[in-house]
């Protein structure tokens, strides 16, 4: 058979991801496999017509796609999204049409479930069959055991592929909105109290995104700044060369205006609105690339404390994966996402209200200083890098290491000197059978007790 690979990494031939496809083909020599690296050299992608369709050609002509592709922040990088993009641009849809597709992706596991949801779903948007994905950790193929299993996900994928198995879909396809927002004028009225907002967008000026961010702005008497990431100046996306690991000095440093840019308006903000519409099922490329870039800040949550809040054209409500992902942006940070506003209801008065509830909401929550407790999406994403950065990862991420010292990110058990006397206490004391049914009983009691004692005395 015959597999088209995709490689979605910037690093091409360089990329860990793809040593997993290589070893496979070198475990199963009787299948060919053409590699193609979109996420190299997406630019000449983008520029030369050609070289696009002669990669068509090859899926064309292919059994099979297998999207092999990285972890970047949440999703794919966004040298692949844009590459996806340019699949439904330029019409070459029908070439995957019919086809098997798989996936194998390389990450740390933060996240690496909505990248796969997003591949899949986007898969079986082009009309394709899924017949498997593989996530293994980065390092996962330097150990025996992980190894075998990668053989035996790829004999199970070419399997499925070569006997064409029927397969399940799992995500339904998106409908359309085609409602056109009128927005009523603003009233300009909320005060930001001399803090600052500032409102992001991909396209601020067109369609219903365009007019949602001007209903949005033109609610504040002041303190507003809108700018378009279309016009920053970013030459392109993260490389992946990790040269930020040991002062978070960007690669890019110097020779574009995204750092500047970042270090002056995104982190001096008090309040940060992102609006974008959803292409495919994501925001735009632009927007991938902007949130790649701010990797040049590692591990650190440099938004800590920002309230914020999303403004999208299309259908969020049809895609909680990419809801999650920014929730998840947001909680990992210790951010507040105060709400996310989008054109789904069809109706621009309801719109409007909502648009000058979240400026006044927003506000509010500046001034109160209020950051929601973060849930599972920030808490065990932040407890993947404190154990990567305390462990395997601290050498290539010192930065982070010095940061996570300083800032007491480290809050392992190890340190908790309370906890390990009253466990030694407590592990004596129930060696001893009668006092260990004694505590059973009591348990619910127990727990409780000091949290009443607080609530009592404060
Ligand atoms: C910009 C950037 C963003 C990353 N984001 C994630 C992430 O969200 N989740 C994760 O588990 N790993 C993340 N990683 C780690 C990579 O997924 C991992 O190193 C991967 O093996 C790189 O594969 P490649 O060499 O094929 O590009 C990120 C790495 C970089 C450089």
């Amino acid at each position: 058979m015959k597999i088209s690979v995709i490689s979605g990494s910037p690093k091409g031939d360089l990329s860990v991801t793809l040593q997993y496809v290589k070893y496979i083909q070198k475990k199963f020599p009787l299948h060919e496999f053409s590699v193609h690296h979109v996420g190299r050299f997406v630019n000449r992608i983008e520029k030369d017509r050609a070289y696009f369709d002669s990669i068509i050609d090859d899926v064309r002509a292919s059994d099979a796609v297998l999207w092999a592709v990285p972890l970047y922040v949440f999703l794919v990088p966004s040298q692949c999204k844009r590459f996806i993009e340019l699949v439904w641009e330029r019409g070459a849809k029908e070439a995957f049409e019919g086809k098997y597709a798989a996936v194998i992706t390389t990450s740390i596991h933060f996240f690496d479930h909505t990248a796969h949801n997003y591949l899949r779903a986007i898969s079986e948007d082009l009309g394709m069959k899924f017949a498997g994905a593989f996530s293994p950790d980065m390092f996962d193929i330097m150990k025996e055991d992980e190894r075998a299993r990668l053989l035996l996900f790829a004999e199970e994928m070419l399997e499925i592929i070569e006997k064409r198995r029927p397969v399940t879909r799992e995500f339904a396809p998106l409908i359309a909105g085609g409602f056109d927002y009128e927005p009523s004028p603003a009233q300009a009225s909320v005060d930001p109290a001399g803090k600052k907002v500032l409102v992001l967008a991909d396209g601020a000026k067109q369609g219903n995104l365009g007019a949602m961010i001007r209903r949005f702005a033109g609610s504040f008497a002041a303190g507003v700044e809108v700018a378009d990431i279309a016009e920053l100046d970013m030459r392109g996306g993260c490389l992946g060369c990790i040269k930020c690991g040991f002062d978070n000095i960007c690669a890019y440093e110097g020779s574009d205006g995204y750092i500047d840019f970042y270090k002056e308006k995104v982190k001096k903000a008090d309040m940060v609105v992102f609006c974008g519409e959803i292409r495919d099922r994501y925001l735009s490329a632009r927007w991938k690339r902007f949130f790649d870039r701010g990797f040049f800040n590692t591990h650190m949550p440099m938004l800590s404390g920002k309230q914020m809040a999303f403004i999208i054209s299309g259908p969020l409500r049809q895609i909680p994966n990419l809801r999650e992902i920014l929730t998840a942006f947001a909680e990992w940070q210790n951010a507040n996402i105060v709400d996310f506003v989008t054109d789904e209801d069809a109706d621009s008065r309801a719109i409007d209200a909502q648009l000058s509830a979240l400026a006044e909401r927003l506000v509010g929550a500046a001034r109160r200083g209020y950051v929601r407790p973060a849930g599972f999406l920030g808490v065990g994403g932040r407890k993947i890098f404190r154990d990567d950065i305390w462990g395997r990862l601290r050498f290539v991420f010192q930065a982070d290491h010095r940061y996570y010292e300083a800032n007491g990110l480290y809050d392992f058990p190890q340190y908790d000197e309370k906890a390990i006397a009253m466990n030694k206490t407590m592990m004596d004391l129930t060696s001893n059978p009668e006092m260990k049914e004694k505590i059973r009983k009591t348990m619910r009691e127990n727990m409780v007790a000091p949290l009443r004692h607080i609530v009592e005395t404060h």
